[in-house]
């Protein structure tokens, strides 16, 4: 991915244009894949320079991890059983896809459903989210155990490594819920897999930083954060209490190490974060078209996904609100204005630059943490 010259919308997105339906449209997962290999070309790096603390806020973050460690096995109620209709519905409801754009628009796949049809969308979108959450959860855990290798700085090296735990348990706790409450599961969406192949390919260790913590773990802390406010299903609201704690770190050890990096840029370094910036921010947003669910509940799905693309500005903030986190943090990292303000005027396009004075994260993570005392009670 390294560029010598600004590119254009094209070739960052590697199709015709942002709203290319058949591009975006064009999947072909292979249900017998097991393992999916991506090359690493990044260095990994010793560091002779042992000084703990010497970036007391990543040093604060790393103390902060290790009292902050919970169990996926034994801190959450897996007795509890779990109705997956009564648990989801309510979200399909409450998510942009129970407006009229789908129910009643002559144009929606959707528009002649009854109950019995709109039962099992609900399941099906519901597994599928949590799939990708899973999948994604799986790409944090190896991007981590990238960052620890490539980043030169000691104090950072030992905050990752307990983000790699922290991804295990979230793989971990994601698969559990999936196999004992739900019982459907999907493969990772193809849009998710290009930005994670992306991060991972990418020879220079902020990049992984600036995919994974800033943008993936943005989404995902808002995404949780949004189905938690919803669900009125015990065992899942506690689950994803517990996994917010961890990625609001996750979020601020991305936003506190890539504030210091970015200072000595270069312009053209920072037009090429730029450039990523929109590049995964649109691959977020095609992944939230949710192709697969449509394809399994046997509609068209190139007519699915235009579909999806056209919905109508009032509609919209829901998804807008997914980008929540990853806006300001872009503000506050100043990727929003460098340059020519390219990446603003990107944002702009795509409806969610109105979410920039938002809360950034850089600290914000106090504010989700989960102390001992309140576990008991972190499912209100
Ligand atoms: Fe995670
Ligand atoms: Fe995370």
């Amino acid at each position: 991915m390294t560029t010598t010259e600004p590119r254009t919308e094209q070739e960052i997105l590697d199709r015709e244009s942002m709203d290319d339906v058949d591009a975006i449209a064009a999947f072909n997962p292979d249900p017998e894949e097991v393992l999916h290999a991506v090359q690493d070309q990044a260095d990994a790096l010793f560091t002779w320079d042992y000084s703990k603390g010497s970036r007391p806020r990543l040093d604060k973050l790393y103390e902060k991890a290790k009292v902050s460690q919970w169990n996926a096995q034994t801190d959450l109620d897996w007795s509890i059983e779990v109705d997956p209709l009564q648990a989801f519905s309510i979200f399909t409801e409450s998510s942009n896809v129970g407006t009229g754009h789908w129910t009643e628009h002559p144009d929606s796949p959707a528009k002649n459903w009854g109950d019995k049809e709109w039962d099992q969308f609900s399941i099906e979108s519901f597994a599928w989210r949590l799939s990708q959450f899973k999948h994604g959860e799986q790409g944090a855990l190896l991007c981590t155990a990238k960052i620890v290798e490539t980043v030169p700085w000691i104090d950072a090296k030992y905050y990752a490594a307990t983000q790699v735990v922290d991804e295990a348990r979230h793989v971990e706790v994601f698969e559990k819920y999936i196999d004992e409450k739900i019982g459907v599961r999907y493969p990772v969406n193809p849009h998710l897999q290009l930005l994670l192949d992306d991060i991972i390919n990418d020879s220079r260790w902020d990049m992984t930083y600036l995919g994974m913590q800033i943008m993936v773990e943005g989404l995902a802390l808002a995404a949780f954060g949004l189905m938690h406010q919803v669900t009125t299903e015990p065992l899942l609201k506690k689950l994803l209490r517990y996994v917010m704690s961890d990625e609001a770190r996750h979020v601020a050890f991305g936003v506190l190490s890539l504030q210091e990096v970015y200072q000595d840029m270069t312009a053209k370094e920072v037009r090429e974060r730029q450039e990523f910036a929109f590049e995964a921010g649109i691959r977020m947003r095609d992944r939230l078209l949710q192709q697969e669910v449509w394809d399994r509940m046997g509609c068209d799905v190139k007519k699915a996904v235009e579909h999806g693309l056209n919905i109508p500005e009032d509609d919209q903030i829901f998804n807008q609100l997914l980008f929540s986190k990853i806006v300001p943090n872009c503000r506050k990292l100043g990727l929003l204005d460098a340059g020519d303000g390219w990446l603003r005027e990107k944002y702009t396009e795509i409806g969610v630059i109105e979410l920039e004075h938002l809360e950034d994260t850089g600290e914000e993570y106090s504010e989700f943490s989960i102390e001992d005392d309140q576990l008991a009670s972190s499912s209100n």
